[in-house]
């Protein structure tokens, strides 16, 4: 029976949302065919802040040079910075380095699969550690990405996003639906149905699979309440811009600071001796000399 229930059904939604998954989820994506802790991380990791297409480049090439913990974690910090350009974010390349060579070091090349250990890996944090059991172990756990929060807090909550919903609540819904066994499969539907269907801006209800048991939908899709949040700055006005600069200029080799201060905007020529002790303090630059810089070599 179909019906437009106020609160969802866990086993009938599973059912339907398992269904539609098998027939129209992502299922090409490179890294769900390795159920491995190395591709696995190095897919989460690169996927926390950049889109699925163009993580997919970097995912092959990354894998084609350093196939695992060991290989990843004999490699020069320079040269892991430089594979990262046109991702972004590059801590997160150096987080990655920084868990293989714990993941060699500390724990002798063995994954450590304990909660504990784990979320002490660099870059590890809540979302990414289980991640990791749920995609490598089948683990049933919420898995709460953008695309799963806003699924469930529509689904669930009756909400349009996820925006001021607490995770401990968010948690506790995503719990209420998970099977006993399958817990990959579940959140993988639930990741795709947000990527593909109950998008952000435009989802598409009448495709949903879902749509009869979404607390959401029966209550006619009200809109979020405003966004109070002052608005972001320009990307061009924000230290990361000027610290992207500075790190892409350094992957051709070392600079002096005249050259660094010249492919900076004027604005953030004046922050150019803070934006290189935070680079520093980050592991992403290092001085040379009192006025060349360069990449990490380690
Ligand atoms: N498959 C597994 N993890 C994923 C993620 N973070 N984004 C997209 N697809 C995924």
């Amino acid at each position: 029976m179909t019906s437009t229930s106020a609160t969802p059904d866990a086993a009938r939604t599973r059912d339907l949302l398992g269904a539609w998954f098998r027939a129209s989820g992502r299922h090409g994506l490179p890294w769900r065919r390795l159920r491995e802790p190395y591709p696995v991380l190095v897919s989460e990791v690169m996927l926390q802040q950049t889109q699925v297409d163009r993580v997919v480049p970097y995912y092959h090439a990354w894998l084609d040079r350093w196939p695992g913990f060991a290989e990843l974690a004999a490699a020069a910090s320079a040269d892991v910075i430089t594979a990262w350009r046109g991702l972004g974010y590059n801590r997160r390349a150096l987080a990655l380095h920084a868990a293989a060579r714990a993941v060699v070091e500390r724990h002798a090349g063995r994954f450590p699969w304990e909660p504990k250990e784990l979320r002490a890996l660099p870059g590890v944090g809540p979302y990414t550690a289980a991640a990791l059991r749920c995609f490598v172990l089948d683990e049933p756990l919420p898995v709460l990405d953008t695309n799963i929060s806003r699924v469930i807090a529509r689904l669930a909550l009756g909400q349009a996003t996820a925006r001021d919903v607490p995770r401990s609540a968010l948690e506790a819904a995503a719990r209420s639906f998970l099977p006993a066994q399958g817990g990959r499969d579940h959140n993988l539907a639930l990741m795709d149905l947000g990527a593909l269907v109950c998008t952000s801006r435009t989802p598409l209800c009448g495709s949903c699979p879902v749509s009869t048991q979404c607390r959401w939908y029966a209550s006619g899709r009200p809109l979020p309440p405003p966004d109070r949040r002052p608005p972001a700055p320009r990307f061009e006005d924000t230290a990361r811009f000027a610290r992207g600069r500075i790190v892409d200029r350094l992957r051709n080799g070392p600079a002096h600071k005249a050259e660094l201060s010249g492919i900076l905007p004027p604005r953030h020529r004046p922050y150019l001796e803070a934006y290189l002790a935070s680079l520093q303090r980050d592991g992403l630059a290092v001085p040379l000399g009192p006025d060349t810089w360069a990449l990490p070599p380690g």
